[in-house]
């Protein structure tokens, strides 16, 4: 386990135990470069967690991890079950996903087929199935689309942008979108990736009231995020990384005070 300076190890959950997500001894090596060196942290249900550092720190490094999109040491416990030698989809379908830097939607889909997209990996339609009840399937395909554009226009993606492609929204619309896609239904903990990247004042704000809207309905939410003042405003608990290694984890007013933080990161910031 890396060292501690900010109060961290608060919460006193023991190993394993039935928090959302934790995350003991992470490391992650590409060829010879160590980007995650050690790193431990948890999230509850209904917290919101930012995790902050420099470029080229290790932040995504650690979503690529915890969701086995590359190869780890050490350990990861969804809901208190190893995620151990689980693909990635199958986590997405136990309720772990990710949203990336870029956004990463299907090309050639609207709006409305994206979000229709991704809740069918919930309801996992198999092409055995589409065969054999081809009515089911119709009907299902209309209540997927019926629940898809409830879900959008729930987060404020008004009726009118579901047959553009997304690329032609707004850009502050697509990083919430990227967000309501991740989030689907089911989705229990999510992890965001930099949601605030190249947006400016009020599309900010609404990507604060979207994180909060979803902590409220007690998601778990891990946030890599450079806009400071965002971090500051909305997480509960902060984890910092500094090339690979974990600096500081606590509340943001602990980190905030913690000398490492100010000597490494914050401080050059200031
Ligand atoms: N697939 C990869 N193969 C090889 N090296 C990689 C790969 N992905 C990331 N790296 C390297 O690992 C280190 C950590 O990268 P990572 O993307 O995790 O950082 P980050 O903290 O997310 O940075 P940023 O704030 O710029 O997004 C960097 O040195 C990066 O160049
Ligand atoms: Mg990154």
């Amino acid at each position: 386990m890396s060292a501690a300076p900010a109060g961290s190890e608060t919460k006193g959950h023991a190993a394993g135990a039935d928090t959302a997500l934790r995350v003991e001894g992470l490391t992650v090596r590409y060829g010879s470069l160590v980007a995650l060196s050690d790193v431990s942290w948890s999230v509850d249900d209904g917290e919101l967690l930012g995790v902050i550092g420099p470029n080229g720190a290790g932040k995504s490094s650690s979503f690529a991890a915890v969701t086995n999109t590359v190869r780890s040491e050490g350990s990861v416990y969804l809901h208190g079950h190893s995620t151990t030698g689980l693909s990635t989809e199958r986590l997405a379908r136990q309720g772990l996903r990710r949203t990336f830097q870029q956004n990463s939607f299907f090309s050639g889909l609207t709006v409305l087929e994206n979000a229709m997209a991704t809740s069918q990996v919930e309801e996992c339609t198999t092409l055995l199935g589409s065969i054999l009840t081809p009515w089911r399937e119709a009907r299902q395909r209309s209540a997927t689309r019926k629940r898809a554009g409830e879900l959008l226009i729930e987060f404020g993606i008004d009726r009118r942008y579901h047959d553009l492609f997304p690329d032609d929204v707004p850009y502050g619309l697509q990083r919430i979108l990227s967000i309501v896609l991740a989030y689907g239904g089911g989705t229990r903990v999510l992890l965001v990736d930099e949601p605030a990247a190249g947006v400016g004042g009020a599309d900010m704000q609404s990507l604060a009231d979207l994180l909060r809207e979803l902590r409220v309905r007690g998601l778990a939410m891990v946030l890599i995020e450079h806009h400071m003042d965002l971090v500051m405003e909305i997480v509960d608990q902060l984890v910092v990384i500094d090339r690979g290694r974990r600096i500081a984890y606590g509340s943001p007013a602990d980190v905030q005070r913690s000398p490492a933080v100010l000597e490494a990161y914050l401080g050059e910031a200031a």
